[in-house]
């Protein structure tokens, strides 16, 4: 298989726009395999070791990156305030999020680059699970949890088993889907006859937020993509 493009990758990976990266490369900057390339168009093959102005680049074909998302902030690019406005410093052009988060809910938002791993994380064949804390208007019960068990019909589909855990204040509850639908956890509640005041995603598949403070964002690491991209019969 053709490797990348030299400016392409380098423009992914934050060195500036795809012509400033050409830019760079042909003034001499840029070493390949510790010869200097002066060619942006050169195909990069896999794997190969790349410096930049002398220092070495790690190169990676494809970019996750890890938010906790505060409230108030949308999940797209043309609405504000953005979430992208919060992944300043990351290569966010090719960035996708995978799945969204409503404007007032907070948590954990995964963006990445890798079509096909944002494809199988969504798609609910995969079955990677979601966790969320909620907040509800009316405390749940057993009949709750055993018809999040059962499945919720939303405009006449079922939605896949759900596992509901009442916290000790049972206006609390963590819930566990594996498929994302438009507002699922809301409208499983609305459906519920209750309402949600506060809704949080704790984890997704292998991932959780740590201690990443609300707001802040980090590239995920080596195990957490290992863990993540296994979580979906994919390798890295
Ligand atoms: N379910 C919702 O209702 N909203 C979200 O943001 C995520 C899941």
């Amino acid at each position: 298989m053709r490797g990348e493009r030299l400016d392409k990758i380098l423009a992914r990976l934050g060195l500036g726009s795809r012509k400033e990266a050409a830019r760079l490369v042909r003034a001499g900057k840029v070493r390949v395999l510790g010869q200097v390339v002066r060619d942006p168009g050169f195909r990069l093959p896999e794997g190969a070791e790349v410096e930049v102005e002398g220092k070495p680049l790690e190169v990676r074909r494809h970019h996750h990156v890890l938010l906790h998302k505060p409230r108030g902030f949308v999940t797209s690019r043309a609405e504000g305030p953005s979430v992208y406005a919060l992944l300043e410093g990351f290569p966010t052009r090719d960035l996708s999020p995978v799945g969204r988060l409503d404007k007032d809910a907070e948590g954990l938002l995964l963006f990445t680059t890798d079509g096909e791993l944002l494809h199988r994380l969504t798609h609910p064949r995969h079955k990677v699970e979601k966790r969320y804390l909620v907040h509800l208007e009316r405390p749940v019960g057993p009949e709750d949890v055993e018809a999040f068990r059962e499945g919720i019909l939303l405009y006449g589909e079922k939605t896949l088993p759900a596992e509901l855990y009442p916290l000790e204040d049972p206006t609390w509850a963590e819930v566990v889907l594996r498929e994302g639908r438009f507002h699922q956890v809301k409208r499983m509640f609305q459906a519920r006859d209750n309402r949600v005041l506060y809704l949080k995603r704790l984890s997704l598949g292998p991932l959780g937020l740590g201690d990443l403070p609300p707001g802040k964002a980090r590239f995920l690491t080596e195990e957490e993509e290992k863990a993540l991209y296994a979580a979906v019969g994919l390798l890295p």
